[in-house]
């Protein structure tokens, strides 16, 4: 079954072709960083309006690149939820009523299943179950995954996301738009043990994160340090990349620690890391290590699969397709989904 997926639920519009028995066919995608930047953050109207602009050429885009036509599209997927609803209203309209004038079935995917499940796009997929430590710029979760929508939570953030935390503590340094790998690049410059910022949660058991703290620590330290280097640019530009090293080894030693505690609870080897996050390079190698220790093994997507994209929507599209989900032609979108309420799929 060939399905075109289309992704568009925050600041990208990514479009797709997943064939079950080929895998990947083709996938393209428009980032608007550039339409946002001036606003230091994304701007939803602005986010919906350049999805529709973008949406038909993408599409046609993507067919032409794998060889196909409108023909031989058998289904259509689309994120439902959860997003910035006129960005999914977007993405929704369009998907479902090509599908209706194809003749072909739509199906609603929810975004973060397509995070979970990208990692099932690469050469060695994970078997079930896993462990999956999802971390994008609305969720940080950890769930232990028994199978397709089979996910029971086991912790996730009381408040900021990992990465909404990575955005504003790059915003609250005067970095750019979007903040996370722009801090993670500085953060390569910065000193290790320079400063030491807490490890939030760390010191009681349970799997829960909170990072707005250590968004407000690192406020603080940079407030300080302004005064500090009143007219001296360059200690200054240093000790800005010292505070940006100093918050992301908390944040990544925050998930790794609660990763290892999750695989020992589930009793499980395997971690699957997912979500704009999971791109981070400093958290992959620290995972990696703790896996490794730990006697298991760490799976994660391709990069540019770490964000968002088509491709992951194609896939988790075609998956329920292929199970028999179908639902009515009305065309809905959830501002809020919760994971665990998904149906699961079984073999
Ligand atoms: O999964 P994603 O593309 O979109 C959501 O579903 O939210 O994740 C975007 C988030 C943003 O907060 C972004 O700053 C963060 O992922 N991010 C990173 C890195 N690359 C993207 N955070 C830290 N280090 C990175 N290299
Ligand atoms: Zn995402």
């Amino acid at each position: 079954m060939i399905v075109l997926g289309i992704e568009s639920s925050c600041d990208e519009t990514g479009i797709a072709l997943y064939d079950s028995e080929k895998g990947l066919l083709s996938h393209v995608l428009h980032s608007q960083i550039e339409l946002h930047a001036e606003y230091g953050g994304v701007v939803p109207e602005l986010a919906s309006r350049d999805h529709i602009r973008h949406l038909v050429p993408l599409m046609e885009q993507t067919l032409q690149q794998a060889g196909l036509t409108q023909k031989d599209i058998q289904g259509v997927a689309y994120t439902a939820g959860p997003g910035l609803i006129g960005a999914l209203m977007s993405g929704a309209c369009v998907g479902r009523s090509l599908a209706w004038a194809l003749g072909v079935p739509a199906q609603e995917v929810h975004h973060m299943e397509g995070h979970l499940l990208a990692p099932m796009l690469e050469e060695n997929p994970p078997e079930f179950p896993f462990v999956a430590l999802l971390v994008s710029g609305g969720h940080t979760l950890l769930a232990h995954v028994t199978g397709v929508g089979q996910y029971e939570i086991l912790g996730q953030s009381l408040d900021d996301a990992a990465g909404e935390a990575f955005d504003k503590t790059a915003k609250m340094l005067g970095l750019g738009y979007p903040g996370g790998p722009i801090l993670a690049k500085l953060a390569v410059k910065g000193v290790a043990g320079v400063y030491r910022f807490p490890r939030p949660m760390t010191d009681r058991p349970g799997l829960d994160f909170s990072f707005s703290g250590l968004k407000t620590f690192a406020l603080n330290t940079w407030q300080k340090l302004q005064v500090e280097c009143e007219g001296q640019t360059e200690k200054l530009e240093q000790g800005q990349a010292d505070v940006a090293r100093a918050f992301e080894e908390a944040v990544v030693d925050t998930l790794s620690l609660k990763c290892r505690r999750a695989l020992k609870q589930v009793h499980c080897k395997r971690l699957v890391i997912a979500g704009g996050v999971g791109a981070n390079q400093h958290l992959r190698q620290q995972l990696k290590a703790m896996v490794k220790k730990e006697g298991g093994e760490l799976y994660y997507p391709r990069i540019e699969f770490c964000t968002d994209n088509g491709a992951m929507i194609a896939y988790v599209g075609c998956l329920r397709l292929m199970a028999g989900e179908s639902k009515a032609l009305s065309i809905d979108a959830r501002a809020r989904w919760p994971i665990d309420e998904l149906p699961s799929i079984r073999d």
